[in-house]
C-alpha cells in the first residue's frame, strides 16, 4: 500500500480549482508533519496555512511552476491550487539538519494523496516578495512552499532512457511524464 500511495503522490501542478480544501483539512495535513521525524527533536518548522481564495491570490504570484516546461508559465485561473502550506523554520530555535521540511513535506503530500488530493513542493519562491505580502516576521525564514489541491492532470511516470535525460515533459494530450532512474543505476554498493 505504502508503494501505490507513493506512486499516485506524484507533483502535481493542475487543480480543480473550484474544489475547495477546508482548514480541517489543512491541520489533519500538519498534524502528520506534527508526528514526523525531527533532526535532534527540535521542531523547528512553523507554517501558515491558506485556503481561502483572497490569501492564495496573494501567494500564487511569488511561485515558480515546472522549470523545465519552458512555454507553460503555470496554472490557469480555474487550474490553480486551492489550498498552500507556507512551511517556515523558526530561527530561534536553529536547525541542526535542515531536512525536516523535506520529511514534513512528504507527510502532508503522502497525507493529501491519502484524500484524494495532490500538491506540490515548490522551492521557486520570491521570499523576499511573500514574506512583504503575508507580513512574515524575520525571525521565520521561508523554506518551501505547498500547493494543494484536486488534480486536474495525468502524471505518468517513465524510465529514464539512454540518453540519461531526466526532464520531465508533457505530450499532446496534456499527460505530464516524469522520467525515473532505475534501481540499478541509483543503487552503487
Ligand atoms: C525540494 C523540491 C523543490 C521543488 N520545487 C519545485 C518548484 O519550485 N516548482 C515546481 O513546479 N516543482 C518543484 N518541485 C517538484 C519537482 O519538479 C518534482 O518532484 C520532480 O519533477 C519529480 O516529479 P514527481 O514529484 O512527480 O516525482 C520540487 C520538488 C522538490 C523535492
Amino acid at each position: 500500500m505504502i508503494r501505490d500511495l507513493i506512486i499516485k503522490n506524484r507533483s502535481y501542478r493542475r487543480f480543480h480549482q473550484e474544489v475547495a480544501v477546508g482548514m480541517d483539512t489543512l491541520r489533519e495535513l500538519i498534524d502528520l508533519a506534527r508526528l514526523s521525524a525531527s533532526g535532534a527533536n527540535m521542531q523547528p518548522l512553523r507554517y501558515i496555512l491558506s485556503c481561502d481564495p483572497e490569501k492564495n491570490a496573494v501567494i500564487f504570484p511569488f511561485l515558480g511552476w515546472a522549470a523545465y516546461l519552458k512555454d507553460w508559465p503555470g496554472p490557469d485561473e480555474g487550474e490553480r491550487p486551492s489550498a498552500y502550506v507556507v512551511m517556515l523554520e523558526d530561527t530561534k530555535i536553529g536547525h541542526p539538519m535542515r531536512c525536516d521540511h523535506g520529511i514534513a513535506a512528504q507527510s502532508i503530500l503522502l497525507g493529501a494523496t491519502e484524500r484524494g488530493l495532490g500538491g506540490c513542493m515548490i522551492g521557486s519562491v520570491d521570499r523576499k516578495e511573500l514574506r512583504k505580502a503575508l507580513k512574515i516576521p524575520e525571525r521565520y525564514e521561508i523554506l518551501i512552499v505547498l500547493a494543494l489541491g484536486e488534480p486536474a492532470q495525468a502524471v505518468v511516470i517513465e524510465s529514464v532512457g539512454a540518453d540519461g535525460d531526466i526532464k520531465y515533459w508533457r505530450d499532446s494530450e496534456g499527460v505530464h511524464h516524469v522520467p525515473k532512474r532505475s534501481l540499478d543505476e541509483i543503487i552503487i554498493g
